[in-house]
C-alpha cells in the first residue's frame, strides 16, 4: 500500500485491487466518522458516472475507483470551454439529485480524463440540500463573466437556467 495523501481527517492509499489500481480512503479513529456518508453518496451517484465507483465500504475505510487524469486547473488551461461545460454539468447533476458537495472551490477535486470530468471527495457533502453547486461553481470559476440573468433564471427554473448558462458559455473561446 502506497500512501499518497494524508489529511487531518484521513489517509489515502493507492492500492492494487484485483489487479487494478484503486484508492483506499481511511478515516482516522479520532475523527468523526464521515466515511460511511461518503460511501452512501458514492453509491447513490454510481449511475450518473460523475464520481469514483465504490468497490467496498467498511466501518472506517472505503475502496473506490482510482481516477487518473488532470485537475480542473490544468483542464481549464488546455480547453477552457469544454472543461467548464463538463464541470458545470456535474454541478447541475448534483443539484438535480440534491447532493451539495461544498468543496468545489478546490480545483483538484475535479479530475479530467478521456472518460470525461469526474468529481472526488464527498466527505463534507450534504444530502437532501437544494442545489447550490452550480451557483457556487459560477462564483469560483466564472466570476469574470456577467451571468446575472442566467443565475436569476437558474434560481427560478434550474433546467431552463442551466440551458441558458450553457448558451452563455458557448461564446467563450
Ligand atoms: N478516487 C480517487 N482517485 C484519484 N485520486 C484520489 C481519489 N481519492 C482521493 N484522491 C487523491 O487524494 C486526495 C485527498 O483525497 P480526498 O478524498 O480529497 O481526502 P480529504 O477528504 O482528506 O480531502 C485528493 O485530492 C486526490 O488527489
Ligand atoms: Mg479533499
Amino acid at each position: 500500500m502506497q500512501k499518497i495523501f494524508e489529511g487531518n481527517r484521513g489517509e489515502i492509499y493507492l492500492i492494487d485491487y484485483h489487479g487494478k489500481r484503486a484508492i483506499l480512503k481511511r478515516q482516522k479513529a479520532s475523527k468523526p466518522n464521515t466515511i460511511q456518508k461518503e460511501a452512501n453518496i458514492l453509491y447513490l451517484l454510481e449511475p450518473l458516472q460523475i464520481a469514483p465507483k465504490l468497490y467496498e465500504a467498511h466501518k472506517d475505510y472505503i475502496i473506490m475507483e482510482y481516477l487518473e487524469g488532470i485537475s480542473l486547473k490544468e483542464a481549464l488551461k488546455r480547453d477552457r470551454k469544454s472543461a467548464l461545460f463538463a464541470a458545470l454539468r456535474i454541478c447541475f447533476m448534483l443539484d438535480s439529485v440534491g447532493i451539495y458537495h461544498r468543496e468545489l472551490g478546490r480545483y483538484y477535486h475535479f479530475i479530467y480524463s478521456s472518460e470525461g470530468m469526474r468529481l472526488l471527495d464527498f466527505e463534507r457533502a450534504q444530502l437532501g440540500k437544494r442545489g447550490k453547486n452550480v451557483l457556487q461553481f459560477i462564483g469560483f470559476y466564472l466570476r469574470d463573466l456577467d451571468l446575472q440573468k442566467e443565475i436569476a433564471l437558474y434560481k427560478r427554473d434550474p433546467k431552463e437556467g442551466f440551458e441558458a448558462l450553457v448558451r452563455a458559455l458557448d461564446v467563450l473561446r
